[in-house]
């Protein structure tokens, strides 16, 4: 009987698969037979936008149009594609904004927030959400580092990968922004991300390869500013040679909105439609630029074969009258509020609150009552409802416990000492303070950079105030990115609850009165102070250049290299229950880049409540040729443990897991030598480590020129026996039979003088011809790193 079930089963998956290959099939033929029909104009047209939101039809040949429309965190749907959508735009589920979802280190629940994002496009026609950004949190003042998920390219990059395959699970496409170095908001439109190599692929290109590898977006968006000197929108080599070539990217992609200089030089670059509408202007240069044959049509006709693709693909899988699920989605959307709560102090176990701890609680701040919830710019969502904390806390916690409110300062951000002054009163009469608090919405833009990292005057001198009046008083923040906690010595429990969405309210009560156990961990390092920061030279930029100075060394990677202790660490978040590690296992003690290795433990839950513990993975590259930070994470697991449970993780390392990027080759290495694989509970609380042995199988070209120093070709054996059939006898005599003494007096010769420079040295014994033949004979040769 299981037999015929499963065999069925079989048939019915190979049916499906041959329908859908022959659907794409003949959608392909329907392009190839369009292609010859549009006129050069049409197929120009179709590389614009047709208004704010749509791409352009063509009705004469019956190809549609399709809406997209911002992203991320929740739709913003505008009333009609023509309208801009700021304050008229659909109500829709506001979700927690990218910093929370980060938090959460849970890559199912962000699955199921794209799902439901998937949903809530369906319900309202919406063929493509604009997001998610997966750029890095390069500065602790980045205006849009709420939007974002990490200062870490493998957790945003997994972050993203989840958040695409949920919300395309839906027949729904998603775009992946913005592609790449956009890390600055002042001069976005101009600013040039000047960032070595070797950076770009290690950190900004990073998250973008992850989430195209594992979730192929229908579409990548092109950012405003420069990278290495050209716009995002027309660099062919990060369109065309990385995102498409080397990644294999399917879908097309969009320029973000006016982010077009040069049409032509973005379509050839592999840019492929411009957003949003365009003057007629952009359009009539291209064509010209047809006519002129400065641009190829079979260019053109590429691009609109890809964006008809999609278009085509969007529509079949639209759906009809799907309706907003508004209590579920809300429902489902505190969860996620709750799930990203990072506890970041609890002293004495000040939290949860529970009326046998404390009869009076006086709640104190603006935000109880009037929360901050998503952020400023293109993002905000119209939210289908929106709870505060003060109404949770009566309705559902309220029963036996007396409550009492204070506004403590005001949204307006003047230092209304009397605000201050009442608080402390209400405060001074509870068992407990909730001092809510944190960033007000002019804090935090998509458009405008932060000029310091502190919370408002107001706010600071609140929290002081209230903790000289109450031993038990408790911090609860929002804020979309780091901030400096001046009082922290003085409070006894601090929670960062990000910017949660229309139901943050609920979650956060959640988690403050026990219901959920907090398991939030941060996903952006805390610093003590602005002047710790890794770009704090180098952030925003003069004239029109950011020099991206900290290199790699971005985030915890810097706090580690330079020894400072920051406010709280990148990946750190406490719980209401304890977490042990034990019994760490490498698959072996030696192993190759090909084989790769298998990392297993074991984590125990010690307390007495449910939780949930985030277990990281670091590796340090021990003996690196080059520079590389002291460890950098690999992979991450939320692991969920009833008291005394434990479970093992496993997690599976492969070669990109132990490789840098090399520069000069174009490639990633993966050096032999020792690298220590460590377990931790935050970057700065390792719990395990154990080192592994790796031989490196690759074959790597030695890229000698006749810059390369002459010490460079003499250690490798190949390249020396070409240079001693050219080296005069005076020089060959000390190099291989010269004492210490007569070394050391050469020693520029060997260490400090590439090889062009022989020939003026040796005064021609050795001629430029032979030093040419000789890099000549080098081109084939590869070593093992
Ligand atoms: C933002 C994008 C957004 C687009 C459309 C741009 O200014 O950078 O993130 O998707 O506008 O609103």
């Amino acid at each position: 009987m299981k037999k015929i079930v499963l065999i069925s089963f079989l048939v019915l998956i190979t049916m499906n698969l041959k329908a859908q290959i022959q659907k794409e099939n003949d959608i392909q033929k329907k392009i190839t037979q369009l292609l010859s029909e549009l006129t050069i104009e049409e197929k120009v047209a179709l590389c614009s936008g047709r208004d704010d939101w749509s791409t352009k039809p063509i009705d004469r040949l019956d190809i549609p149009w399709i809406w997209l429309s911002d992203g991320p965190h929740g739709l913003r749907r505008a009333p009609a594609t023509n309208k801009p959508g700021y304050g008229d735009q659909l109500p829709a589920t506001c979700f927690p904004t990218a910093s929370a979802l980060a938090a959460t280190w849970d890559t199912d629940l962000i699955y199921k927030v794209g799902q439901t994002l998937g949903e809530e496009s369906q319900a309202q026609g919406v063929n493509i959400l604009l997001g998610p950004g997966v750029n890095i949190k390069r500065s602790v003042l980045g205006g849009r580092n709420f939007e974002y998920f990490s200062e870490d390219p493998i957790l945003s990059g997994e972050m993203g990968a989840a958040f695409i395959n949920g919300v395309q699970s839906q027949g729904v496409g998603t775009s992946l922004k913005h592609f790449t170095a956009n890390n600055v908001e002042t001069m976005r439109m101009y600013n040039n991300s000047n960032v070595d190599t070797r950076t770009l692929h290690e950190i900004y290109l990073r998250p973008f390869e992850i989430a195209v590898k594992k979730a192929q977006p229908w579409t990548v968006m092109a950012c405003y500013n420069r990278v290495q000197g050209e716009y995002g929108t027309q660099s062919s080599y990060l369109l065309t040679d990385i995102l498409k070539k080397n990644w294999g990217f399917k879908g097309i992609v969009v320029s973000d909105w006016f982010a077009v200089v040069d049409r032509v030089k973005a379509m050839k670059a592999g840019m492929h439609i411009e957003m949003p509408r365009v003057s007629a202007i952009n359009n009539a240069i291209a064509v010209e630029a047809i006519h002129n044959g400065t641009l190829d049509i079979e260019v053109v006709d590429a691009l609109v074969k890809e964006i008809l693709t999609i278009v085509f693909k969007a529509k079949s899988l639209q759906k009809e009258g799907v309706k907003l699920a508004i209590e579920k989605d809300h429902a489902f959307a505190r969860k996620v509020a709750s799930e990203a709560a990072t506890l970041l102090k609890n002293e004495n176990d000040v939290l949860p609150i529970t009326k046998e701890k404390y009869k009076k609680i006086a709640v104190i701040g603006e935000f109880a009552k009037d929360p901050r919830y998503q952020g400023n710019g293109s993002s905000q969502v119209k939210p289908t409802k929106l709870d505060n904390i003060i109404d949770i806390i009566k309705n559902e916690y309220g029963e036996g416990i007396e409550i009492s409110y204070a506004q403590g300062y005001n949204l307006s951000d003047d230092h209304d000492t009397s605000l201050i002054e009442e608080a402390k009163k209400i405060a001074g009469q509870a068992d407990v303070a909730l001092v809510f608090s944190g960033l007000p919405l002019q804090y935090e833009s998509e458009g405008i950079d932060r000029k310091h990292i502190n919370m408002p005057a107001s706010h600071n001198q609140l929290i002081n105030e209230i903790s000289s009046a109450q031993k038990n008083t408790i911090v609860v923040l929002t804020n979309g990115s780091a901030v400096t906690m001046p009082w922290l010595s003085n409070v006894s429990g601090v929670l960062e609850t990000w910017l949660g969405g229309q139901a943050g309210a609920g979650g956060i009560a959640d988690v403050l009165f026990g219901k959920v156990n907090p398991s939030g961990k941060l996903a952006e390092t805390f610093p003590k102070r602005l002047e710790d920061t890794p770009a704090f030279f180098n952030f925003p930029g003069e004239q029109g250049d950011v020099l991206y100075g900290e290199r790699f060394f971005v985030g915890y990677r810097y706090y580690d290299e330079r020894k400072i202790t920051p406010l709280f660490p990148f990946g750190y978040g406490l719980s209401y229950t304890t977490f042990e590690y034990s019994d760490l296992m490498l698959s072996s003690k030696t192993t190759t880049d090909k084989e790769g290795l298998t990392v297993s433990l074991i984590v125990k839950n010690t307390g007495k409540v449910k939780g949930k513990e985030i277990v990281q993975l670091y590796v340090s590259d021990k003996e690196s040729t080059l520079q590389r930070p002291e460890k950098e994470l690999k992979k991450f697991i939320k692991v969920t443990l009833e008291p005394g449970e434990e479970k093992k993780v496993s997690f599976q390392l492969d070669s990109r897991d132990f490789s840098y990027f090399d520069a000069k080759r174009n490639r990633w290495v993966a050096e032999s030598g020792a690298y220590v694989i460590a377990a931790a509970a935050s970057s700065r609380d390792i719990k395990l480590s154990e080192t592994v042995q790796l031989k490196s199988t690759q074959k790597i070209p030695l890229a000698f020129d006749e810059y390369t120093f002459f010490i460079e070709y003499w250690k490798n054996e190949q390249t020396r026996a070409l240079l001693l059939e050219i080296m005069p006898n005076w020089i060959k005599g000390i190099v291989t039979e010269g004492n210490e003494a007569e070394i050391r007096e050469y020693q520029d010769f060997m260490v400090e003088h590439p090889l062009i420079k022989y020939p003026y040295i040796t005064h021609g014994e050795i001629t430029h011809e032979q030093v040419k033949a000789l890099v000549e004979k080098c081109k084939g040769i590869t070593y093992t790193p």
